[in-house]
This record gives C-alpha cells, sequence and structure tokens, in this order.
C-alpha cells in the first residue's frame, strides 16, 4: 500500500515586480493534474480533513498565508506548517490528514491526480489502520 510525504520545492522566477511560479503537469508537479480546489476564509479554530485516500496523489502549498498539516503514514505522525507558496507537501496514497490553525488570509491550494471520487476516501480511522498495514 503506497503511503509516502515529502516536502517539494517549486522554482520563484524573481524579478522586480515581484514573484511567479508556475505549476506543470508531470513537470515540477509529479503527475498530471486532474482537479484542482483551494481552501480559503477557513475558521481559524477549526480543523479539515480527518480522511485518507486509497490512491490519490495530492500537492498542497498555501500561495497566502498558513496552515498545519498533521500528516499520518506507515512513516508515523509528521506535522508540518505550510506558509510560503514556494514550499509544498507530495502526498501520496494511504496518508490520514487533517488540516489545522488556518491563518486569517490562509489560501491552501491543492493539486490532485484524479477527479473527485468519493469512493476514493476513508473517513474511519481504524479502517484507515486496517488498510495501512494490510
Ligand atoms: P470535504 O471533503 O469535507 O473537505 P475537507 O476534506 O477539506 O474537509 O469537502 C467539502 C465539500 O466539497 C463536500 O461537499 C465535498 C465537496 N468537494 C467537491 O465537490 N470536490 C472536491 O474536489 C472536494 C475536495 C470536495
Amino acid at each position: 500500500m503506497i503511503s509516502n510525504v515529502s516536502e517539494i520545492s517549486f522554482l520563484e522566477k524573481a524579478d522586480g515586480r515581484g514573484k511567479l511560479i508556475a505549476l506543470e503537469s508531470s513537470l515540477n508537479i509529479p503527475f498530471d493534474i486532474k482537479r484542482v480546489y483551494y481552501l480559503y476564509d477557513s475558521n481559524v479554530d477549526g480543523a479539515r480533513g480527518f480522511h485518507a485516500h486509497i490512491k490519490l496523489r495530492q500537492v498542497l502549498l498555501c500561495v497566502s498565508g498558513s496552515c498545519k498539516v498533521h500528516l499520518e503514514s506507515s512513516a508515523g505522525v509528521v506535522v508540518h506548517e505550510l506558509n510560503s507558496p514556494s514550499h509544498g507537501l507530495l502526498v501520496e496514497g494511504v496518508v490520514w490528514r487533517e488540516m489545522k490553525n488556518f491563518s486569517k488570509d490562509c489560501v491552501l491550494l491543492v493539486l490532485a491526480s484524479e477527479l473527485y471520487d468519493e469512493q476514493d476516501y476513508i473517513h474511519d480511522h481504524d479502517q484507515f489502520k486496517n488498510i495501512l498495514f494490510s
């Protein structure tokens, strides 16, 4: 069962006008991007996620503001702070995710390898553990 989390960085194109980052399928994003969504106006005391996926691959990054991402995989639990448009997380396969500590200006961008598919979700933490270690 694939379960992998890694940090991913993006080249900034900076000049006197500011900065620009381009995200491209199968180049600096290691999969074909089929879906893009973003979380914004998040409740600063709130938390989202609380699920894993079976086969989805995602890149998460904050294009504005910051948040914390708790990720549980076969390697254990890690907490990452996302606070830069040029640094993100690559999350692949069966990883339990919880997003918390959203700043008021947080815009969490998610690039996904698949279209939205409720069948790919695992919402039960015990089931997640069973699948992870089966
Ligand atoms: P939800 O899965 O609860 O978000 P999170 O895991 O970040 O807490 O999604 C909220 C709603 O948006 C829910 O009705 C499903 C819908 N949704 C889509 O329609 N398409 C998508 O790509 C995603 C991620 C969610």
